[in-house]
């Protein structure tokens, strides 16, 4: 009874539901006893025709096995995409072609036909394109070629991988056909040198020993984009990774090629030793091992398993997806969500009024072209609705190139637009570098890039604000104050008596998580930050828990008994404000308890008010 398992390295207990199902596959296909091992390689007519192994890996590292999944046998065939490959990223597209087509046949594998106009094998699936571009491999010695050949392979596999010498020699003395090939090709020029040395290279790369999980692997690597995904190394440039995808959809399985794309859909290649590779860009690669061919020399219980998994998955190339309209996850209006900043009642009257011309775009998943089309319809539909917005791209998980360039003209667009388009949380691990230069790579005034949606409103709504605040700029009076509201002229004074100016820089810490709470502060001109310490996953020591405003309290907890402060308070920008003594206020307020007394019911009523906001924000948020 064959093995079954689930792991990442090496393989663990059974667990899961996709093993369960890879281990009811396997037994199922266990019991297919239809085809016959290839003979026409003497040495490979001695595989066990009872040997079976499917592995399913992920564009991860993680790999569902069952049956042989770690016995070898010869790669043959299957080694012929990654030459190509290689070939494409070593000489480059151009000079490859002129070895090499990329035509279907039509034909076996071993058929000796070439393209009438240019003499080129018709692709490098069948074995005359194989051998073009076993030729292509560099060195100037076979024993070179053949350990470059053979590093290509072990990297795409992920370990050292051996010759079997007795498969090697067994091609070589009989593979005449090939031999024939190589010649005519050596005649019509799509070859030079030695006939020989190219098909010793040739035989080696078929003869080279892998496992079914080997093959799994590196079926996930090309899914993978080309980085395997266990070393993370980069093994083929994601354009030569297309062209090889390309060439096994329309090649790989030579004479039945149509039907495998019709009935299965992913990019394959098998082998005469009966392995079968098939490719789901971007999720997975699948390997099974069975050397039972079919009449095109196809691994019959291979066919059947790949037939069964893309059915039952939805695995099909062509199979449509969910639709593109999810790539804007939530279209946010500024009357909607607001940002962290704590404003003064008239910043906060005149933002409400205005808040309808800030949009916020939530972005999710891979940008492509008809994603990346999606937003931009949409920001051209706003443009004319909106004075700001948001586009946060926190969710998204990829972009491609094409999606990169069309945002970039977007921002370019909107420059010449009405409407202020910024861009907010671009993650690091999406490749999204050349958009965030489009977008200045910096908050304004520089660029329109920033690190959190927060401050992306932030800027939005102060932008949007600003010339509406007569007073933005200048230090205020304790009297222009709104916690101070209600307070008699002489009241007032008696504040000032009492009142500490102080004025701050930028970044300068006012008050530091921890100290005793002996002060409250209102500013007068400026903002400052209310900063939390901790360690997050970007290793950021601190993060922004609010910002408050000219006019707003801070510190006020001092009022309410006191204690050790509970997070960091800096300057955003050059801060005046005034700072009280909690105790001299109380003194003040013993002989005129209607002082305090406002005071607190002030920020009873403010606090009340943020409360309010921010329950209607919750509700925004989660609805
Ligand atoms: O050259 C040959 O014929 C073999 N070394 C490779 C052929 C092969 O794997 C065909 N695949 N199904």
């Amino acid at each position: 009874m064959g093995r079954v398992g689930w792991g990442v390295g090496e393989m663990a207990g059974v667990v899961g539901p996709i093993s369960d199902y890879v281990a009811e596959l396997f037994q199922r296909l266990r019991l297919v006893g239809e085809g016959d091992v290839a003979r026409y390689i003497p040495e490979l007519a001695k595989a066990d025709p009872s040997d079976f192994a499917i592995v399913v890996a992920t564009t991860d590292g993680g790999v569902y096995c069952a049956g042989d999944f770690d016995k070898t046998f010869t790669i043959q065939s299957i080694s012929k995409p990654f030459v190509f490959g290689h070939a494409l990223d070593t000489h480059g597209r151009e000079y490859v072609l002129s070895k090499v087509g990329v035509e279907p046949s039509g034909e076996a594998f071993n058929a000796i036909v070439f393209d009438e106009a240019t003499n080129r094998p018709l692709n490098p699936m069948v074995n005359s394109g194989a051998i073009a571009a076993a030729a292509l491999v560099p060195g100037t010695t076979v024993m070179e070629r053949q350990a470059r050949m053979l590093g290509v392979l072990e990297r795409f596999a992920g370990r050292p991988l051996t010759i079997d010498e007795a498969v090697f020699n067994s091609e070589k003395e009989t593979g005449h056909r090939n031999r024939a090939i190589a010649y005519m090709m050596l005649n019509s020029g799509m070859i030079s040198g030695s006939p020989e040395e190219i098909l010793d290279v040739y035989f080696a790369q078929c003869s080279v020993l892998v496992s079914c999980s080997d093959l799994a692997m590196m079926a996930a690597t090309l899914a993978n984009g080309g980085v395997q995904p266990r070393t993370g190394e980069r093994l083929l440039s994601s354009a030569h990774v297309r062209d090889v995808l390309t060439v096994m959809t329309t090649c790989g399985m030579y004479n039945y090629a149509g039907e495998w794309s019709y009935e299965i859909g992913m990019p394959a290649k098998s082998g005469v030793a009966g392995g079968i590779i098939a490719v789901v860009p971007g999720q997975l690669g699948i390997a099974i091992y069975s050397p039972l061919l079919d009449r095109f020399g196809n691994s019959v219980r291979g066919i059947l398993a790949c037939r069964e998994i893309s059915r039952d998955f939805h695995l099909h190339a062509f199979q449509v997806q969910p639709s593109l309209g999810a790539v804007i996850r939530r279209e946010l209006s500024g009357l909607e969500v607001r940002c962290k900043r704590i404003r003064p009642a008239w910043e906060r009257a005149a933002l409400d009024e205005r808040a309808g011309q800030i949009c916020v775009l939530e972005l999710q998943g891979a940008l492509f072209f008809g994603s990346a089309e999606r937003v931009i319809r949409r920001v051209t539909e706003l443009s004319d609705k909106v004075s700001f917005l948001v586009l946060d791209f926190h969710r998204v998980s990829s972009a491609d190139d094409a999606a990169i360039r069309l945002l970039a003209e977007l921002a370019e667009w909107a420059e010449g637009s009405s409407v202020r388009l910024v861009v907010a949380r671009l993650p690091a691990h999406a490749g999204l570098s050349a958009l965030s230069q489009a977008f200045g790579s910096a908050p304004p005034p520089d660029g329109r890039v920033f690190p959190d949606v927060d401050t992306a409103l932030e800027w939005c709504e102060t932008a949007l604000i600003g010339p509406h605040l007569s007073d933005a700029g200048h230090a205020l009076a304790l009297a222009a104050l709104d916690l101070f509201k209600g307070l008699s002229p002489a009241q007032i004074k008696v504040l000032e008596r009492a009142a500490t100016a102080m004025s701050y820089k930028t970044g300068d810490v006012i008050i530091r998580e921890g100290d005793s709470a002996r002060l409250f502060f209102v500013i007068a001109r400026g903002s400052v930050s209310v900063r939390l310490r901790g360690v997050s996953a970007e290793g950021r020591l601190t993060t922004r828990v609010a910002s408050i405003g000219q006019g707003m309290p801070f510190g006020e907890m001092a009022l309410f008994g006191g204690g050790k402060r509970s997070a960091d308070i800096v300057a955003e920008e050059p801060v005046i404000c005034y700072g009280f003594s909690v105790d001299e206020l109380r003194d003040l307020g013993r002989p005129d308890p209607d002082l305090l007394a406002t005071i607190l019911a002030n920020i009873t009523f403010d606090l009340s008010e943020r409360l309010r906001r921010a329950n209607e924000q919750i509700r925004a948020l989660e609805f």
